[in-house]
């Protein structure tokens, strides 16, 4: 197959990053006889400073006409001690989301056998954990109605949600559902929230669509802490915005490492492949970041194009080198520690 990807390297560490998942997805291509063309793209931080805009409309173009994006990461220090800054880094990535349409964030957690001493939960709590995150990413608190009143002495964001919001996502959860061990949890709170409840009552209402999923409603909170306890009680989550935000980074505790989960964002067209860490401004240019998750977003863009087995040997090859401790420093525990290059270059050459 021929696929042109766009290439959102970002800031921070991203470049370092995106270089290795572009290596091992070119080895992936070789093997598997594909073409991939990479078009670059100009986002965040960097954006800003050559074109005084996070998401430039030529990028947008670039994502658009592209059969997937792969994005490195977002954000830098010199805006987040700025809070008055007009334009952040950050603000690229939710109008990319939204102009991409990209509503349905998928995230994974998932821990690696050879890892499960990395985590700081029991390893009896987590082998064998495997859930999978849908979080609502185009709309709710994030998107609605927001700003300040009373010469700023009040402020207010606004959480809104339509019932087709609501329902796409989580067509996409009770689709995932069927295809793991169809459980579904919508987590909310309904208790309190007038959006959770518009939330419930429209899941409830999907039920009978999929008679074979079993679905629960847990509030926020009690998953929170229930997520970290028992993290194998889940399997398929749906959420809001930023319900999924929180609970998605606290999720990437058992894996051992934030520098392990891919996430993709799905939408109606093109497809978005990111690694769920941040830009990680301390480490950026000193080869010493993981390019573990972004190589794994790559597998999930080849698995979401269909092609299992190239999105397989992607995880093979992962799983063998952190069996065989070709690691960043992150996980090398007084180890020897490779460099972000030298781990990109081990996996393309085991592909
Ligand atoms: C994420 C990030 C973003 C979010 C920030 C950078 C705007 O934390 O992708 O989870 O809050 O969605
Ligand atoms: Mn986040």
């Amino acid at each position: 197959m021929k696929f042109n990807i766009a290439l959102l390297a970002g800031d921070g560490i991203g470049p370092e990053v995106i270089d290795q998942a572009v290596k091992v997805s070119d080895a992936v291509a070789k093997k598997f006889g594909h073409e991939i063309t990479w078009k670059p793209a100009l986002t965040g931080a960097a954006a800003i400073d050559a074109v005084g805009e996070p998401y430039p409309d030529e990028t947008h173009e670039i994502c658009a006409s592209s059969d997937a994006v792969l994005f490195g990461a977002i954000g830098h220090p010199k805006f987040d001690n700025d809070p008055s800054a007009p334009v952040r880094p950050e603000q690229g990535l939710l109008k990319m989301r939204k102009k991409l349409g990209l509503f349905a964030n998928v995230r994974p957690t998932f821990v690696f056998p050879s890892l499960l001493d990395k985590s700081p939960l029991k390893k009896e709590r987590i082998e064998g954990t495997d859930l999978v995150f849908f979080r609502e990413l185009t709309s709710g608190v994030y998107f609605g109605e927001k700003g300040r009143k009373d010469d700023g002495n009040t402020a207010y964001d606004t959480n809104v949600y339509t019932k087709e919001e609501v329902t796409r996502l989580a067509r996409k959860g009770f689709e995932a559902a069927m295809q793991r061990s169809k459980k579904l949890c919508c987590v909310d709170k309904a208790n309190v929230m007038e959006t959770s409840r518009l939330w419930r009552e429209t899941v409830q209402g999907m039920e009978k669509e999929y008679p074979e999923v079993e679905v629960s409603y847990e509030f926020v909170d009690a998953v929170a802490m229930r997520l970290v306890q028992w993290p194998k009680d889940y399997d398929v989550l749906i959420t809001e915005n930023l319900f999924g935000d929180v609970l998605t980074d606290e999720a990437s505790v058992i894996s051992g490492s934030m520098g392990l989960m891919p996430s993709a964002s799905l939408g109606t067209s093109v497809s978005l492949f990111e690694p769920i860490h941040g830009s990680y401004p301390q480490a950026a240019g000193k080869n010493i970041a993981n390019p573990m998750a972004t190589v794994l977003s790559a597998a999930m863009m080849f698995e979401n194009f269909g092609l299992t087995e190239e999105g397989k040997v992607i995880r093979e090859a992962v799983n063998k080198a952190l069996a065989e401790g070709v690691v960043t420093e992150d996980l090398a525990e007084g180890g020897k520690a490779y460099g972000t290059k030298e781990v990109g270059d081990w996996l393309a050459a085991n592909i």
